[in-house]
C-alpha cells in the first residue's frame, strides 16, 4: 500500500515558515525539536519513508549546519530526493536530484517510501505539489511566535484549496495540525 503524500512544516502563529532572511529561528534560537514533545516528533518521524526537498530548503539547512552543526536534527534516515536544476557541488552520495515535472519528482519519491509517507519540504516544491492536486495531507506545527514577516505558507499562484480537518493536538509547546486536502484536478491560479 502506498503511503501519503504530507506537506510538512512548522509555521508562525501568523503563517510564517521561516523569518526574513529565510531565518528559522522561531524563538529563542530554539530548535524544532525542542518545541514539540519528543514521542510526537519521532512517531511523525517513523511515519516518514522519503522526503522531496527543494533547493533552497536544502540550502537553508546546509547553512544551518555550517554555521551551528547539529541544529538541523530531525530523526530521519531515508532516501532523500533533491529538486533542483543545478548540480550539487560537491556531490552528495546520499541524494538524489530529480529535475522537471513535479508529477514524475513524487511518484519517484512516493515509491521509494516504501508504503511509508513522503514528506514535501519547501514552500515552492509543496506549491506546485497542492496545484497539481498531488497532496495528500497537510501537517502543521503551529510555533508559539509572532514573526510579522519572512517566507509565506504558500507562495502567490495557489487558488483556494479546501481542506479537512484531522486533528489538532497540543503537543508541548506546538500545535499540532492535520488537514486532509480535498483533491482538485487543477488548481493553478491564472
Ligand atoms: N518551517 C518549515 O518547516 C520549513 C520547511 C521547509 C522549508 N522551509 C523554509 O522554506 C524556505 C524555502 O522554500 P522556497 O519556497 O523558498 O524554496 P524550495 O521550495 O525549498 O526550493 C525551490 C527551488 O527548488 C528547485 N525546484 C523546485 N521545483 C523544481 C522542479 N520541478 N525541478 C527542478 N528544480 C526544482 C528550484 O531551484 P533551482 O532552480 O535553483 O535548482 C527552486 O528555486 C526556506 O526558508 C526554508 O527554511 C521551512
Amino acid at each position: 500500500m502506498s503511503g501519503k503524500v504530507v506537506v510538512n512544516r512548522c509555521m508562525s502563529l501568523d503563517g510564517f515558515i521561516a523569518g526574513p532572511g529565510h531565518s528559522m529561528d522561531f524563538g529563542g534560537g530554539r530548535a524544532l525539536a525542542d518545541f514539540v514533545a519528543p514521542d510526537d516528533f519521532a512517531e511523525i518521524a517513523a511515519a516518514t519513508g522519503a522526503m522531496l526537498v527543494g533547493r533552497r530548503t536544502w540550502e537553508v539547512g546546509e547553512r544551518m549546519e555550517a554555521e551551528e552543526p547539529g541544529s538541523v536534527d530531525y530523526p530521519f534516515s531515508g532516501p532523500m530526493f533533491l529538486l533542483t536544476h543545478r548540480p550539487l557541488e560537491p556531490p552528495n552520495p546520499d541524494l538524489t536530484i530529480l529535475t522537471g515535472d513535479i508529477e514524475a519528482a513524487v511518484a519517484t519519491a512516493l515509491d521509494a517510501a516504501g508504503g511509508k509517507n513522503l514528506e514535501i519540504l519547501g514552500a515552492d516544491v509543496a506549491g506546485q505539489c497542492l496545484r497539481r492536486g498531488l497532496v495528500d495531507e497537510v501537517l502543521v506545527y503551529v510555533l508559539p511566535v509572532l514573526l510579522g514577516d519572512g517566507i509565506h505558507f504558500s507562495a502567490p499562484g495557489l487558488a483556494m484549496t479546501e481542506l479537512e480537518p484531522v486533528s489538532s493536538t497540543r503537543s508541548r509547546d506546538a500545535t499540532i495540525l492535520r488537514f486532509h486536502v480535498r483533491k482538485q484536478s487543477d488548481q493553478t491560479v491564472e
